[in-house]
């Protein structure tokens, strides 16, 4: 009995050793996406959709990270290749292969002054804004309730000393495009964070003073912005800054998140992996900074593959860069030496809410109905202004033509229209969305100055 005893005891001490010397193995995550969760931040990376067939990098894809950033695929020549025509193939498999992986999605982006279709460079002033707020709310509303942070705006502003808006078409149809984008988007997609994104702005400069004032100044007149998102393109030319963390921390003292979107640095070895290391740091220190996208994610599939700026080689194997950006997130990678046997099975479980509760900021009352249709208002009003997004449903039967009566407040008046012709305050079907199935639906939006309009819009078909 006695010795029975003292064999279960040993027994006993013995398994607690064995747990006490496996446990901090068990407990941590063995990849990108599984520490950056354990931590409340995700881990990105940019996709091209030409490239979700290739094992190597669909398998990466799939096991590391939390997010994905659409490499080119969401931008304007993509996804509005002719003016009013969309095109959303390639970007939709990528949205859609996330949402199915639990990934979020980071929307890139809305509007920016390069990547726009032929059509739209050769615009300008009024054409040209009214494109934008058309472009925007359409891609916008397409992919409502998939979006964790739209980059709204990209490089907005000029590099150098002057602080100054960079000059495009866009920039000269107004100041105020930046404001006007970033209201339009919140109307097409309340749920989704929105965020201004540009590069040389990793430290305190002329540019990213600018890019502060700028933040600073939307948050006082309440233009919706809720994050900001620094690039991180290094190399020799333009290292990592010393006062990154610092910037970071200066942008979320404003009020809204920061977001690390594009990070490469170019180099090999533990030079490249300390500088990795580095940016996790500063994110992790940063409260508000909800997580970090690395631009492609082999070597191979970078913009700049030449530089070997990735986490990954071209064989799709871990760099030291890779495990220098696990450790830093408090994960391990997984030990070769047998132990597969203890190594935890850690599900990677990304905290992903991909529909984010979409509430219009004023909403309508209830439809009123017209000779089989009805129409539905959501209206995001300013002080000044307001963008409204019109839903026409047809009732029991097809229609092939519609016009919808909006009653203005005295004073108001429309100033652009999308996917309507207008005559004052009454709109008409363009020659692409007047058939309407059974049941089915079509939106369609204008912009105005002036109060809001409140009522209901009444709604007649053809
Ligand atoms: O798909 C065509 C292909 O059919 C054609 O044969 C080939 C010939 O040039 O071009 C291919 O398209 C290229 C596309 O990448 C896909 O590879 C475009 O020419 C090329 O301009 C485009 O470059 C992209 C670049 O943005 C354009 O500005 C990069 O992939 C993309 O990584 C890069 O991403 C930007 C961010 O959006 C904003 N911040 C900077 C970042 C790096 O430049």
């Amino acid at each position: 009995m006695r010795r029975t005893l003292i064999l279960l005891t040993a027994g006993a001490v013995t398994a607690a050793a064995a747990v006490v010397a496996l446990s901090p193995t068990a407990n941590a995550a063995t990849t990108l996406g599984a520490a950056a969760a354990a931590k409340n931040r995700y881990f990105g990376t940019a996709v091209a959709a030409y490239k979700l067939s290739d094992t190597v990098y669909s398998g990466i894809l799939n096991r590391e990270f939390t997010s994905v950033t659409p490499e080119n695929e969401m931008k304007w020549d993509a996804t509005e290749p002719t003016q009013g025509s969309f095109s959303y193939s390639s970007a939709d498999t990528i949205v859609n292969r996330a949402v199915a992986n639990g990934q979020k999605v980071r929307g890139h982006a809305l509007a920016w002054h390069s990547q726009q279709p032929p059509w739209a460079q050769n615009m300008s002033g009024t054409a040209l804004r009214t494109a934008m707020v058309n472009h925007v709310t359409q891609v916008a509303t397409h992919y409502r309730g998939k979006i964790d942070s739209w980059d709204v705006v990209n490089e907005a502003f000029a590099d150098g000393s002057t602080g100054a808006r960079r000059d495009s078409n866009l920039q000269r149809t107004g100041n105020d495009w930046i404001e006007v984008a970033f209201r339009t988007a919140r109307a097409a997609d309340p749920g989704a964070k929105l965020c201004y994104n540009d590069y040389n702005t990793d430290g305190q400069n002329a540019k990213s003073n600018a890019v502060y004032a700028m933040v600073q100044d939307f948050k006082a007149r309440g233009v919706p912005i809720d994050c900001v998102g620094f690039q991180s393109h290094f190399n020799a030319q333009s290292p990592l800054p010393a006062d990154y963390q610092a910037n970071l921390q200066r942008f979320a003292d404003l009020g809204v998140d920061v977001q690390i979107t594009e990070l490469d640095i170019e180099g090999s070895g533990s030079a490249q992996a300390a500088s990795y290391a580095a940016v996790v740091r500063a994110c992790l220190a940063v409260t508000r900074c909800n997580g970090i996208t690395v631009w492609g994610i082999r070597d191979s599939d970078s913009w700049r593959a030449s530089g070997t700026p990735l986490l990954f080689d071209g064989s799709g194997n871990p760099k030291a860069a890779y495990t220098s950006v696990l450790n830093e997130l408090g994960g391990t990678t997984p030990s070769p030496s047998g132990s597969a046997s203890i190594s935890p099975s850690v599900s990677v479980s990304p905290s992903v809410s991909v529909s984010p509760s979409v509430s219009p900021s004023v909403s309508p009352s209830d439809p009123q109905t017209g000779a089989g249709c009805t129409a539905t208002a959501s209206v995001n009003a300013w002080n000044g202004g307001f963008v409204v997004t019109v839903k026409v449903t047809a009732g029991a039967a097809r229609i092939s033509g519609w016009t919808v009566g909006v009653t203005l407040p005295s004073g108001s008046a429309v100033t652009n229209t999308w996917n309507a012709t207008a005559s004052g305050s009454t709109f008409t079907n363009v020659s692409y969305n007047g058939g309407v199935a059974a049941g089915g639906s079509t939106e369609f939006g204008f912009q105005g100055t002036g109060s809001a309009p409140s009522a209901t819009p009444t709604c007649t078909a053809r």
